[in-house]
């Protein structure tokens, strides 16, 4: 049966209608979304306090080191552009092997620009948000200025992230870059400043 936390996707959210369970812990690194999905069991809930929209370098000492700001929230309770893309242009999926959770991007583009992106992500409040705001950061942009969109800058775009959760941030950025260089490789082009992922690389 699939559960969810209070904070996360309403029932008829996209996330919801994929299976996909948000806020979770997962104890192991699953081979792929669906089946964990499915299969998830005793997870613990997360009770992020909520702030104002404070700055991620100013306002850290100052912050709650839990404490999530009202975009992140936002973010994690309505993601936006949850889902796969028929047809992409690139795909990137990465997983993190000590919390076990994993990011898959879809990119869709056309003459150099990403028209769209869409993420599915199984994984905690952050990696959600971070997916999210990820996506609304790239759509628009020529694949070269993807690169430009770090971890660094999809959360100072959240206002900022708790410390023990910068690594959630991460992965947004290595499933971006993972995408592009899976585009890259299809079309027989190099994107300048992009490295090829190595498998052994863990987020
Ligand atoms: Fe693993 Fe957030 S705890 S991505």
């Amino acid at each position: 049966m699939i559960e969810h936390s209070p904070l996360s996707a309403s029932p008829t959210s996209p996330l919801m209608e994929e299976g996909i369970v948000v806020a979770t812990l997962a104890p192991v690194m699953p081979p792929s979304l669906r089946e964990v999905a499915r299969s998830a069991g005793g997870r613990r809930e997360l009770s992020p306090k909520v702030t104002e929209g404070v700055g991620h370098q100013n306002n850290t000492q100052r912050r709650n080191p839990m404490e999530y700001t009202e975009k992140v929230m936002d973010h994690f309770k309505s993601p936006r552009n949850v889902g796969e893309i028929d047809g992409a242009s690139g795909t990137g999926t990465v997983g993190n092997a000590k919390c076990g959770d994993i990011m898959k991007f879809d990119l869709k583009v056309e003459n150099g620009i990403i028209t769209d992106a869409k993420f599915k992500t199984f994984g905690c409040g952050a990696a959600v948000a971070t997916s999210s705001m990820a996506t609304e950061m790239i759509i628009g942009k020529t694949v070269q200025e993807a690169l430009a969109v770090t971890n660094k800058a999809v959360m100072d775009a959240l206002g900022g992230l708790p410390a023990v959760k910068v690594h959630c941030s991460c992965l947004a950025e290595e499933a971006i870059h993972r995408a592009l260089w899976d585009y890259a490789q299809r079309n027989g082009i190099i994107i300048e400043g992009l490295k090829e992922p190595s498998d052994s690389d863990e987020v």
